[in-house]
């Protein structure tokens, strides 16, 4: 899809629809009164009917009188004034692409939702509009046999006051650069782990890093064994598709950065101890902290931070073979602590105990991992909330704020020493499981042996893949923590 901004009036636009809105309860204003009073009232007239009344996620389909050159209208409700934000704005681009899509109109002409009455700045309106309208518009069709012919083509932006044209094109440029990094992530995550091996995530950072003028530098099996990555070559070391680790740096390498990390299991079979034919089913995905962190080094370069961010991820496939590594067995981590194996199904925090070693090396501002880490996260938060563990609370702060904003959800969980005595091993400094209580805050106790800097942790197992709701989250994976991590990096680049 194409997305311009144009200065002129929104009536005048040659589309096949034109986009407007209206808060709950509210009557035209604006725009949609310009559009009511073309279309002869019926804007006003559906409202007085009770047909249509401008809450969130709703929409109103009108065909067009002589007065306006398009041939049809949608309205798409605002909710509530009072509650107005910059996810409502997103929200309402979202269920607005969604009608669009359903329509299968290949041309549309919209206002900024939320730069009027919605008291946005232009930028952040526009930026909202872009990345929610593609991201609605996402799709993957990497392994169909009869490609879909992409429905919307052309969507423009109609701004009428042209000092806030400038403005407009910095927020779309912005949106189109974090969409399209939240959808390289989505596109990762989609494809099932015999197509993303750990080997092409290595090709995939090298071909972001060409693109987007980042350095990379990828460790293969004999170099994670030379390094003393002896947790991630464990689980890698069933699979016939070899583990990787990966770093990408972006920025000048000096000053401390931000350092993330992600869990990067192409496929999670749980190894000899094996899942349900159930547990093991979209498995795939066990990679979306990894393409999270992709997406965001992609994102912060394309944007053109100031700041030194660096990724690093643990690629490993984790299956049961002759070759697998065991129950019972005691790993040798990267740092010296060892790991007794209660279950090779707890391999995430394996290989994230080497990773987060690695990233003491660059001398880091703060950390952050990402990982689909425990079931027990997902059932204490269900699909809509990342658990959100940290060692600062100043680092937790602002990853609560960064979440806010861009409508990525986190609740902060405890890191309290009682979980710490959970994973006592009888036999080596520590172990990989602490059992059903409390299985997300154990994780996170383990990954906090591994750390000696400001960290935090999310456990984002409940939120990678299934729908959370939002328009703007087509099925199948949602690229969560992209638009979080490069948020995250601009409001740290704005600090002193
Ligand atoms: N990748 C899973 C966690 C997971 C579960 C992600 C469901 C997404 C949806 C992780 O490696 C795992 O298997 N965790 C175990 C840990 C247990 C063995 C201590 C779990 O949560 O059951
Ligand atoms: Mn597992
Ligand atoms: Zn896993």
């Amino acid at each position: 899809m194409n997305i311009k901004v144009r200065q002129g009036e929104i009536q005048k636009q040659v589309a096949d629809i034109l986009i407007v809105n209206l808060f709950s309860g509210a009557s035209p204003g604006g725009a949609s009164e310009v559009v009511d009073k073309a279309l002869g009232g019926q804007i006003s007239a559906a409202i007085e009917l009770g047909d249509f009344n401008g809450s969130a996620g709703e929409t109103l389909l009108l065909y067009g009188g002589d007065k306006i050159t398009a041939p049809r209208v949608l309205v798409v409700g605002l909710g509530d004034k009072g509650d107005f934000n910059t996810e409502s704005a997103r929200s309402a681009a979202g269920t607005a692409i969604g009608a669009l899509n359903r329509l299968g109109v290949r041309s549309a002409a919209t206002i900024l939702h939320g730069a009027g009455a919605g008291n946005l700045p232009v930028e952040t309106a526009a930026q909202a509009v872009a990345e929610a309208s593609l991201l609605a518009a996402y799709r993957f069709d990497g392994y169909r046999s009869q490609l879909r012919p992409h429905p919307l083509e052309r969507l423009t932006v109609v701004e009428f006051d042209r000092s806030k044209i400038a403005a407009a094109r910095r927020g779309i440029r912005r949106g189109l650069a974090i969409a399209a990094a939240t959808s390289l992530a989505r596109d990762l995550i989609n494809h099932p782990g015999s197509a993303a091996t750990p080997a092409y995530l290595a090709r995939t950072a090298r071909r972001i890093a060409k693109a987007h003028d980042l350095r990379c530098k990828v460790l293969d099996e004999r170099g994670i064994k030379k390094l003393g990555m002896g947790a991630l070559l464990a689980v890698g070391q069933g699979s016939a598709n070899k583990p990787r680790f990966i770093a990408l740096e972006h920025g000048p390498p000096r000053g401390a950065p931000l350092v993330f990390v992600g869990k990067g299991i192409t496929f999670d079979s749980g190894g000899l101890s094996l899942k349900s034919v159930e547990g093991i089913r979209g498995m795939k995905a066990d990679m979306s902290g990894a393409a999270a962190v992709f997406g965001a080094l992609q994102a912060v370069a394309a944007i053109g931070l100031k700041r030194r961010v660096v990724g690093l991820v643990a690629a490993a496939e984790n299956m049961p073979s002759a070759t697998a590594f065991r129950p019972d067995d005691v790993l040798r981590t990267l740092s010296g602590k060892t790991i007794e194996i209660l279950s090779t199904d707890a391999e995430g925090r394996l290989v994230l105990a080497d990773a987060l070693t690695y990233a003491a090396r660059y001398k880091p501002a703060a950390v952050v991992d990402l990982a689909t880490l425990t079931g027990a996260c997902v059932t204490a938060l269900g699909h809509h909330a990342a658990g959100l563990f940290a060692n600062d609370d100043d680092l937790a702060a602002q990853l609560l704020a960064a979440g806010q904003h861009t409508g990525e959800k986190l609740w902060r969980l405890p890191l309290w020493p009682e979980y710490r005595a959970q994973i006592d091993s009888d036999i080596a400094d520590m172990k990989n499981s602490g059992g059903r209580p409390g299985g997300a805050a154990t994780a996170a106790a383990l990954l906090r042996e591994f750390t000696d800097y400001p960290w935090a942790h999310l456990d984002i197992a409940g939120t990678a893949r299934t729908a959370t709701g939002q328009p703007y989250v087509p099925r199948g994976s949602v690229g969560f923590g992209v638009r979080l991590l490069t948020q995250l990096a601009l409001d740290w680049s704005k600090r002193p």
